[in-house]
């Protein structure tokens, strides 16, 4: 089981967006995953998504609507192996936030897309919806990265059970 928290300033458009992007992706890939998502900033705790970021998850066939904002916190580092910022300036509030003892990794997100354009998400807050539709290039492109790397990195269980898990009916 591999945890993973994306990190932006406000956790209402580029992260939502990572952890629902990701977390698709990742089921369709098999991955043994757990993802969430939260901000530096505390102006959005509780919120929905911002809306453009919604509908152009869901023009593309991702479902984050559901999900609300909450504040980055020092526990977050015990419970997350993968904590990725959207930008620069999120890392280094993160690296400000992280405990010594933290021996995951902690990076930019965009790490995991070596040939993409940028090694930052753009924030798209104040600016048009073509900065959404980037945002969510950027992230397809990272989130598959990151799947691929976890693939690798994370051990398989050594004795896979020979038989496939049912679900007893009820
Ligand atoms: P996010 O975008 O960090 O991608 O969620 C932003 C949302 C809100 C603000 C800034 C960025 N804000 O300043 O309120």
């Amino acid at each position: 089981m591999v945890r993973i928290l994306f990190v932006c300033l406000g956790n209402i458009c580029r992260s939502p967006t990572a952890e629902g992007v990701f977390a698709r992706r990742a089921e369709a890939a098999g991955l043994d995953f757990e993802a969430d998502s939260a901000g530096t900033g505390d102006w959005h705790i509780g919120k929905a998504p911002d809306p453009r970021a919604a509908s152009a998850a869901k023009a593309r066939g991702y479902e984050i609507a559901h999900l609300r904002a909450r504040q980055v916190s020092r526990d977050d580092f015990s419970a997350f192996d993968y904590v990725l910022a959207m930008d620069r300036m999120n890392l280094a509030e993160l690296q400000r936030l992280a405990p010594t003892r933290f021996k995951g990794t902690l990076r930019l997100f965009l790490d995991f897309a070596p040939d993409a354009p940028l090694r930052e998400v753009p924030d798209p807050y104040y600016g048009g919806d073509d900065g959404f539709a980037e945002v969510l290039d950027l992230i397809e492109a990272a989130s598959d990265g990151l799947i691929a790397h976890a693939q690798t990195h994370t051990r398989k269980n050594p004795r896979p059970s020979p038989l496939p898990l049912r679900r007893t009916r009820s």
